[in-house]
């Protein structure tokens, strides 16, 4: 809508920061609720996109840092420190900035996407590679907050969930009504957390008759919460989700349990397929992680655990320019053409 002042101002009766905070905001929030067409006819579904990638830092971590950055200003603090995949600290960075904080970002070394490290020079946060992975990142960050000066930023600080859940309100504020299934990436964990704390929250006031399924979907290489254990060497094309065990495990099994909802794990074939449908037949480029909801749709039609028919809200959480590399591997080198019209003719098979 027009004059969106970012989700802090928009809920403000819903998403509590401190008395006289200066809101710390991009303007975040407020992102599309695509009809998926191609989608909706081939599973017989209706079927609706979140696109989260429209966020300022192209991801849904932005509603979470918008509220996690403006306690951190409100309380005094000098910087913030997040362990990521990427998308977190590329977010972290850019709030840190805006709100004249100092950023430290713990990344798994040569597992980060291309764009989100951009992201994080160009805000200047300071970059620590870790020769491991992100749990091992994640643990290192919540160390270093415990006994140094810096506030902790990832959705383990309890405020992210806060500014997370406004997803599920947009949504529901623009159908109506709460979708019958939900279906989302899971990697941490914290998103699927704090949707159901959102979809639970319009329940409990009356805003909203019935809360939808929570349906998560994690990568098969990565895939903790589906096989009700930690996993110690997660693999998977999807960076983003490339998490071997979830800091929000008990809050992504409440959500599945208290709305009859479940976890499955999708293949990267899965995963990658999607991504490119997403691309080619309803124009919305998304990064692979965000492709896992879309892929478990598919997946869950197909294997009759969707119910038929059911409105389905499917987020995709981060833009596809995240990651160009996965973009660029599909690509068919073709020799450079002469200035000539003819050719051009010729090339794109006219004559
Ligand atoms: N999709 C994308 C694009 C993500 O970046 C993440 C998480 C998820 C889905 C999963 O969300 O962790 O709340 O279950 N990225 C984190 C990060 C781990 O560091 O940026 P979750």
């Amino acid at each position: 809508r027009a004059g969106w002042p970012g989700l802090i101002e928009a809920y403000r009766d819903r998403v509590p920061v401190p008395d006289g905070a200066r809101v710390v905001t991009l303007q975040e929030g407020n992102t599309p609720l695509v009809p998926a067409h191609h989608l909706s006819e081939l599973t017989g579904c209706e079927v609706h996109l979140k696109v989260e990638g429209a966020n300022p830092t192209g991801s849904f971590k932005d509603r979470g840092m918008t509220v996690a950055i403006t306690h951190a200003l409100a309380e005094g603090s000098k910087a913030v420190i997040c362990a990521s995949t990427g998308n977190t600290s590329a977010s972290a960075a850019a709030y840190a900035s805006r709100a004249g904080l100092t950023s430290a970002v713990l990344v798994p070394q040569g597992k980060i996407a291309m764009g989100k490290l951009a992201q994080a020079v160009v805000h200047g946060a300071k970059i620590l590679q870790v020769q491991g992975n992100f749990d091992d990142c994640l643990e290192l960050a919540r160390k270093t907050a415990a006994e140094h000066p810096v506030t902790l930023v990832n959705s383990v600080n309890p405020v992210r969930l806060e500014g997370q859940k406004t997803a599920a309100f947009e949504i529901c504020d623009v159908l109506g009504a709460a979708p019958d299934v939900h279906c989302l990436p899971v990697g941490n964990a914290g998103n699927i957390t704090a949707y159901w704390k959102g979809y639970d929250e319009y329940a409990r006031d009356g805003v909203i008759s019935a809360t939808p399924a929570m349906f998560g979907f994690q990568a098969a290489g990565a895939a903790p919460l589906v096989h009700g254990q930690p996993v110690s060497n997660p693999e998977t094309i999807a960076t983003a989700i490339r998490v071997g065990s979830p800091a929000s495990w008990h809050g992504a099994v409440a959500a599945k349990d208290a709305s009859g909802g479940l976890f499955s794990a999708v293949s990267d074939e899965q995963i990658l397929a999607a991504y490119r449908l997403l691309a080619s037949r309803e124009g919305v480029f998304v990064e692979p992680a965000s492709a896992s909801s879309v892929a478990g749709l598919l997946a869950t039609v197909e294997d009759g655990r969707m119910p038929p028919g059911s409105r389905v809200v499917c987020t995709v959480t981060g833009h596809g320019l995240k990651d160009p590399d996965t973009a660029l591997s599909g690509m068919v080198e073709v020799e450079p053409l002469p200035v000539d019209p003819g050719a051009v003719a010729t090339a794109l098979e006219l004559t």
